[in-house]
């Protein structure tokens, strides 16, 4: 047995079993002072006030001193692209010297190049790479992580990709849920006939995967001059038929029509929406579709489009952000920073944004009954942050908070002096 005690702030996100939306979103559930107690099973047994919590501390029980720390839920990061060979330092530098995504993207670079990288790894290098950003992960605070594929784009590097996804899964404290994401790119032998890709991710990608349970979703990267509306249709109907839940990049750099197709799908998510307007979101409320929003990579493309956070919270939309951490257009797996672009550029509160990052992305993931707030029951997976004031995330940035991050009650990762 495990007991949290002296926590400024136990930031519990206790509510309703359903993601949060509109003012809820604001409602943290925070207890001052607070403490927590986490069974044998990893799981959190109770969690309140100092007072109610202490006298259940029996005999043998490790105490963790909180020293007047925030205690959040790990954070859930539900998009992201965690997996991946090589860097691409070189694309940055082009870009700041003026070059677009966009034009590195159709010079061959962009995606393909971390495709080319990926494929000349093997598993067992995929692994040791993607360890490195494991650990950069929970040094933020991140507890569970949604890891797509995309980077093999043929049938073995695609298997090759979430197999080392759920080696990652076995040999980090990190939860990763896997996401099917073949229909990333074109790749390079394929140029000339998309269509023929796009029958190998339906025919021969989706039955492998679904035979071996590599993924629990499938993705597809909707853009015109990636795969339009109607091959998004196509994959994701594919899709659906074995029982994979849906996400989709929707109108990252134009308004392709990418929401209203999750819309139409029933999708569980539409993520990025930077171009999405307001008959989109309207699509997106009543199919009860989570937008997901992922103002890491706005920021790094040199961007000042943000998605409408404010109009999807005001239309009753359960909001998720995360980092789409990858090697291109978002090289960051910072949750805090997450926390502070959806604060200063899309005008979500410190409250907003931290709903948006817990118990709203657990949901995202089908994990919110194990995971993303402080309740009973749950997985005890929490994050002491070296502050008293949980605003202090936010507001603080560039600042790497977390002091001592626990999964399943078990010390992941802990800040040496
Ligand atoms: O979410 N939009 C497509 N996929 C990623 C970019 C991946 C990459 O550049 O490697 C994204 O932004
Ligand atoms: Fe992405």
């Amino acid at each position: 047995m495990l007991a949290v005690v002296n926590c400024s702030q136990l930031v519990t996100l206790r509510g309703a079993a359903r993601p949060r939306v509109g003012a809820e979103m604001r409602e943290l559930s925070i207890i001052e002072d607070g403490a927590m107690l986490v069974g044998d099973d990893g799981r959190i047994a109770a969690a309140g006030a100092r007072s109610e919590v202490e006298p259940l501390i029996a005999g043998d029980c490790e105490v963790l001193d909180a020293g007047r720390r925030v205690c959040l839920p790990g954070f859930v990061d539900a998009h992201a692209h965690p997996v991946f060979a090589g860097t691409r330092a070189g694309e940055f530098e082009q870009r700041a010297a003026g070059a677009t995504y966009q034009e590195i993207a159709a010079a061959g670079g962009g995606i393909r190049a971390s495709v080319r990288a990926t494929r000349a790894a093997t598993e067992d290098k995929l692994v040791s790479a993607s360890k490195r950003y494991a650990g950069w992960l929970l040094r933020g605070g991140t507890t569970t992580v949604e890891a797509k594929s995309g980077y093999g784009l043929s049938v073995a590097d695609e298997l090759k990709m979430l197999r080392a996804v759920r080696r990652l899964n076995a040999e980090t404290p990190l939860q990763y849920v896997p996401t099917f994401l073949g229909a990333h790119e074109v790749p390079d032998e394929y140029r000339a006939r998309r269509a023929d890709y796009v029958e190998l991710v339906i025919e021969e990608m989706l039955p492998r995967v679904a035979e071996e349970g590599l993924a629990e979703f499938c993705d597809v990267f909707c853009e015109a001059y990636v795969f339009d509306v109607d091959d998004s249709r196509r994959i994701l109907s594919a899709a659906r038929t074995h029982n994979l839940g849906l996400r989709l990049h929707a109108d990252q750099l134009s308004l392709s029509g990418g929401a209203r197709l999750a819309a139409e799908l029933g999708a569980t998510t539409a993520d990025h929406l930077e171009h999405t307007d307001a008959a989109g979101i309207a699509a997106l409320k009543s199919a009860g579709v989570q937008p997901v929003l992922l103002p890491g990579s706005v920021y790094a493309l040199g961007s000042s489009r943000y998605p409408a956070a404010r109009a999807m919270i005001e239309a009753g939309l359960a909001v998720v952000i995360a980092t789409d951490f990858n090697p291109g257009s978002s090289p960051t797996p910072s949750m805090p920073l997450v926390l502070s672009l959806a604060s200063t550029h899309m005008r979500m509160t410190p409250a907003e944004a931290i709903t948006a990052a817990t118990v709203n992305a657990a949901y995202s993931l089908g994990r919110g009954r194990e995971t993303g707030s402080l309740d009973a029951g749950k997985r005890a997976d929490f994050c002491l942050h070296d502050c008293a004031d949980y605003r202090e995330l936010a507001y603080f940035f560039g600042v790497e908070h977390a002091h001592a991050v626990y999964v399943g009650g078990r010390l992941a990762f802990r800040r040496g002096n």
